[in-house]
C-alpha cells in the first residue's frame, strides 16, 4: 500500500510557483488547513503578498528554477531556516505554445530548464532528506497535456510527459522508502497561465475548485489527482485509440484542421 499522507505535526510544507495561479491558491488553502508552508517562485512582491493574508503561516523563500545552483542547495535552506519538509507541491511550470511552422528551440530549452530539470533539481535533495527520516509526501503538477500530443504542446507537453515516467517511475521506489508520491494532472484551469490561450478551453475549472480538489487529494493516497474528470478521463480513453482515430478526434475538437 502507499505510504501515509503527511499532516502539519510531520513538518513543514512547501509549495513551488506559489506566487500565482494553482500554486498560489493550494499554499492558501494548506495555511489556512493549520500548515505552515514556504512558498516559492521569482516575483518577491507576490510571495510577500500572499504571506501578508497568513501572517505566521506563510514563509516566502524566493527560487528561480532555472538557477541550478539555487535549487540544489533549497531543500537544505529551507530545512534548516524553517522546519523538515514534510510535504512538498513542486508546481512550478510554464507553458510556451510552440506551432511547427515556425519551430525554434527556446520554448524547449526554457520549458525542460523549468518543467523537468527545475523539477528533478529539487526532487533529488527532497527525496534524500525525507528518506532518512522514512517518511514524506511530494506532488508532482503535471498536466493532461502530458497524457499525449495536443496542438501547440510539442514543448509543454513533451516535459509533461516526462513528468508523468518520471513519478511512475519512481514511485516503486519511494513506496518502499515511506515517501508518498503522487502526480497532479489538471484539465484547464483559469489562471494567468491559461487567460491569453486563443483556443476553447473546455471545462475551464476556476483556480478556487483546483486548489480544492489538489488539496483533497493531498489527504488522500491515490497517485494521481486529476480533475475535471470527466475531461481528464476522457483524454484518457483517448489516448488508447489507435492513431488513425486519434489524429481527426482531437483535429474536430480543438478546431486545428
Ligand atoms: N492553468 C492550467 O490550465 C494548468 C493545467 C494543467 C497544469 N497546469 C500546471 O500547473 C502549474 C501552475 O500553473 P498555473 O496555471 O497556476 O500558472 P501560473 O499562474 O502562471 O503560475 C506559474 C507559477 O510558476 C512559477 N514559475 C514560472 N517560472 C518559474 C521559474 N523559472 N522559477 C520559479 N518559479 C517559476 C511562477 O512564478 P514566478 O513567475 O513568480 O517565478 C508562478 O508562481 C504549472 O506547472 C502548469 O503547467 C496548469
Amino acid at each position: 500500500m502507499a505510504p501515509l499522507p503527511q499532516t502539519p505535526a510531520d513538518g513543514v510544507a512547501w509549495v513551488t510557483g506559489a506566487s500565482s495561479g494553482i500554486g498560489r491558491e493550494v499554499a492558501a488553502r494548506l495555511a489556512k488547513g493549520g500548515w505552515r508552508v514556504v512558498v516559492s517562485a521569482r516575483s518577491e512582491a507576490a510571495l510577500a503578498a500572499l504571506a501578508a493574508e497568513h501572517p505566521g503561516r506563510i514563509v516566502p523563500f524566493r527560487l528561480d528554477a532555472e538557477d541550478r545552483a539555487a535549487a540544489a542547495t533549497a531543500v537544505a535552506r529551507i530545512e534548516a531556516e524553517v522546519g523538515p519538509i514534510a510535504l512538498a507541491v513542486l508546481n512550478a511550470g510554464i507553458y510556451l505554445p510552440v506551432k511547427g511552422d515556425a519551430l525554434t528551440l527556446e520554448p524547449f530549452t526554457r520549458s525542460v530548464a523549468v518543467n523537468l530539470t527545475g523539477t528533478v533539481d529539487v526532487l533529488v535533495p527532497l527525496i534524500d532528506a525525507m528518506k532518512t527520516r522514512r517518511k514524506g509526501q511530494i506532488a508532482v503538477v503535471s498536466s493532461v497535456a502530458g497524457y499525449s500530443g495536443l496542438p501547440t504542446s510539442a514543448a509543454y507537453g513533451a516535459t509533461k510527459a516526462a513528468l508523468f515516467n518520471l513519478c511512475e517511475s519512481l514511485k516503486f521506489d519511494l513506496d518502499r522508502l515511506g515517501i508518498l508520491l503522487q502526480v497532479v494532472s489538471p484539465g484547464f484551469v483559469d489562471t494567468p497561465a491559461t487567460k491569453t490561450n486563443p483556443f476553447p478551453m473546455p471545462f475551464l475549472i476556476s483556480v478556487e475548485t483546483a486548489g480544492e480538489r489538489i488539496v483533497r487529494g493531498l489527504g488522500r493516497r491515490a497517485f494521481e489527482i486529476t480533475f475535471p474528470r470527466r475531461f481528464t478521463y476522457g483524454l484518457k480513453a483517448l489516448r488508447l485509440l489507435p492513431y488513425s482515430l486519434y489524429f481527426p478526434i482531437v483535429k474536430r475538437f480543438t478546431g486545428w484542421t
